[in-house]
């Protein structure tokens, strides 16, 4: 089962230009997984919040390609808030971590590259089953949720 210190920091190829940076993305070369799917946040009002679930096999990596916005990750022991504000620069989500998105800035663009199609079923939208899923898989564990 995932902990946070399972996700990571990946940083796309960029190439320099001074007619405009480019960054690309390849499944296996930089993404370590066959994305089926890749879907974005966009027009996002001020103040609101998305996410607010985990999944149960989906692995992601999400980037902020325009714009900024926080994104709160849970491994069901503990959080912590990460800004994603780089075009090239995003976090690897593995399954199993409950993640909110918020403060996202004006214009900006959240794009997320997805390891399977939309699934309903694959989701966990109860924060209380979550933790306890999690808990459960990781019994070892006593950190206590900050
Ligand atoms: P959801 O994943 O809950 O949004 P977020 O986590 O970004 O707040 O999805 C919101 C709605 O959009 C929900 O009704 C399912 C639908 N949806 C799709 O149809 N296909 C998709 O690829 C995604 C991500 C969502």
């Amino acid at each position: 089962m995932a902990r946070l210190i399972d996700i990571k920091r990946l940083k796309a190829p960029v190439i320099t230009d001074p007619r405009g940076n480019l960054s690309f993305l390849e499944s296996h070369r930089h993404i370590p997984f066959e994305f089926k799917r890749i879907y974005y946040l966009y027009d996002v009002p001020g103040g609101a919040q998305r996410g607010g679930h985990a999944h149960l096999n989906l692995r992601q990596f999400i980037i902020a390609i325009s714009g900024s916005f926080d994104i709160v990750l849970d491994d069901g022991f503990e959080r912590k808030r990460v800004h994603l504000n780089r075009s090239h620069t995003g976090l690897l989500l593995p399954n199993m971590i409950w993640r909110e998105l918020d403060n996202f800035s004006s214009g900006s663009v959240c794009m997320v590259l997805a390891s399977e199609y939309y699934e309903e079923h694959d989701y966990i939208r109860d924060y209380r089953q979550f933790v306890n899923l999690a808990r459960n898989t990781n019994p070892q564990q006593d950190t206590q949720i900050a």
